[in-house]
């Protein structure tokens, strides 16, 4: 049954601590992933260049960690949110995992691509990926080897469907911004970008104040997997 939040254009940016109750690694924890790997020797174009296996590796390894690992009560909640709210309701998320489709969202966009995709450099297709790629991986499309590469944006590179993010951005009455430090930009500068519309309610929902905290006009910590479906059944509730 759908019900009438008081909100109904909703924009929801989720990262890595949405994930981490899950069991993935975040980034920036202090047992993370840049913590045990060098982003120029894992996640830029130039490391790719300089070493395709070693790249290959870091993705293809955790393209397996994925293997049977489940979606948790957050994004179960923001799933349930989508289906219930009779508002619009976009996720967008910074995390290369499938765990927002696992719990059944579906108005949702990677903006730092997927890891279960692929893209062969030459032509640029995508194509669903659950394999190892190494460098002598042939291209579908056009039979080339060398050219396949994890469909993932490393640091240097433009995030996907940017377009499609700042319209919804200035349309949205609700930003909530989940499981993220606020790190990396562009992501890190919604919230900015939705406060200059002063049309919009934003609330942070994070295990810890994250370097924007002070932008946000709400700010509920704690782990996504307990806080986020407080705040969604909060949200539908008041309905
Ligand atoms: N519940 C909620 N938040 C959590 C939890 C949890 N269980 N565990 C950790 N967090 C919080 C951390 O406090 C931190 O603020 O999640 C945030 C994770 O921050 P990062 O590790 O920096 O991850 P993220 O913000 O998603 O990184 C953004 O940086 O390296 C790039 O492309 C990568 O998409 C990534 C981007």
């Amino acid at each position: 049954m759908s019900k009438q939040s008081r909100f109904s254009r909703i924009v929801i940016l989720t990262g890595a601590g949405i994930s981490a109750d899950s069991g993935l690694h975040t980034f920036r924890d202090p047992d993370g992933l840049w913590a045990k790997h060098d982003i120029n020797d894992v996640a830029t174009p130039g490391a790719y260049a300089r070493d395709p296996e070693r790249v290959l590796g870091f993705y293809n390894e955790r393209r397996r960690n994925l293997a049977g690992v489940e979606p948790n009560p957050a994004h179960h909640a923001l799933a349930r949110l989508e289906k219930e709210c009779r508002g619009d309701i976009l996720i967008v998320t910074q995390n290369v995992d499938d765990l927002h489709e696992k719990a059944g969202s579906r108005q949702l966009l990677h903006m730092h691509g997927e890891l279960r995709k692929a893209r062969c450099s030459h032509t640029e297709d995508v194509f669903v990926w659950p394999d190892d790629l190494n460098p002598t991986t042939q291209c579908p499309d056009c039979g080339r080897t060398g050219v396949m590469r994890p469909h993932i944006v490393w640091f240097g590179e433009m995030p996907l469907e940017m377009d499609r993010i700042e319209s919804a951005l200035e349309d949205c009455d609700l930003f909530l911004s989940i499981g993220t430090s606020g790190n990396v930009y562009p992501a890190a500068g919604f919230v900015s970008s939705v406060r200059m519309t002063g049309k919009a309610h934003t609330v942070e929902l994070n295990l810890e104040p994250s370097e924007g905290h002070s932008l946000f006009a709400e700010q509920i910590y704690g782990r996504a997997a307990q806080v986020v479906p407080d705040y969604v059944e909060a949200l539908l509730s008041k309905s």
